[in-house]
């Protein structure tokens, strides 16, 4: 895959799927911009690729603060001279929870990141592409965006609005030489499942038995698919939303 010394920016980058997109996209011969709000399992993430010959750079940022966003752009293009592609990965899970139980606190925390978050980066990185000429956007969207998701309604709520800003975009820019793209990942390993496998372990059972292939997606499998969406192996591909979930959604 094509993406060799483009500089890319991974928001969510410490933890599953987010790591395992930065390492991808190192190992491909990327500049890989390593974020995420926690530090210490950035840092990680960032000395493992230096570690193995890449080149990273850790910028902090949250991605429900604006200024933060901002910041995480502007010290990118200050190093590198330029952006090439955001992967806007960075995501919180949901909390099992019917709709009339849900709490005001968790629907606010949901959106602000999963969907004000990604708003947020396409926005701030957009304005840098038309600067340039060029860009590239990868959502981490989710089978959520696509499907009833039922018990869930903040993360189902965040994840088709992330569908539809990447298709929205995804118009708006398309003679501008700046693609927009998602991947719906199902059931996925990661903390975020585990998480909400540990609250209710009955889940995994009844989360498997749903999965044609009867088992979770790994995070090296869904890197794959972002980091070719981002490559130069896709040039005719914008708006579209690549399902990666084991035939679950069949
Ligand atoms: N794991 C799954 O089954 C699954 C399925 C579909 C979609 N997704 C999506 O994939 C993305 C990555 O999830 P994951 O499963 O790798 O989870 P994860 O919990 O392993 O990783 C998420 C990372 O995002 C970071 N993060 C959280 N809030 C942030 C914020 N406000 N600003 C910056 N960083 C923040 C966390 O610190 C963490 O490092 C999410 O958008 C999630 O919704 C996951």
């Amino acid at each position: 895959m094509n993406v060799k010394n483009k500089v890319v920016i991974v928001t969510g980058a410490g933890s599953g799927i987010g790591k395992a997109t930065a390492n991808h996209f190192a190992k491909h011969g990327a500049t890989v911009v390593v974020s995420d709000m926690n530090v210490e399992s950035a840092q990680i993430v960032a000395d493992e690729i230096v570690t193995n010959g890449g080149t990273s750079l850790l910028i902090t940022a949250n991605v429900a603060k604006f200024e933060e966003v901002e910041n995480l752009v502007a010290k990118t293009v200050a190093a590198f001279g330029r952006l090439d592609v955001i992967v806007n990965n960075a995501g919180i899970g949901p909390h099992l929870l019917r709709t009339h139980e849900s709490s005001l606190k968790e629907w606010d925390q949901v959106i602000a990141v999963n969907q004000t978050g990604v708003f947020y980066c396409m926005k701030v990185a957009l304005t840098q592409f038309l600067k340039q000429g060029h860009g590239n956007i990868v959502n981490v969207a989710s089978l959520a965006g696509l499907k009833a998701a039922p018990n869930m309604i903040s993360y189902s709520a965040s994840k088709f609005a992330v569908v539809g800003m990447t298709k929205s975009a995804a118009m708006e820019y398309a003679t501008k030489n700046i693609r927009v793209n998602a991947v719906c990942p199902g059931y996925t390993e990661s903390a975020l499942l585990d998480q909400l496998i540990n609250a209710k372990p009955e889940m995994d059972a009844i989360l498997k038995s749903v999965i044609p292939m009867k088992r979770y997606g790994k995070a090296d499998e869904i890197a794959d698919a972002v980091v070719w969406l981002a490559s130069d192996n896709t040039k005719f591909i914008t708006g579209q939303t690549i399902t990666l979930d084991g035939g679950t959604s069949l």
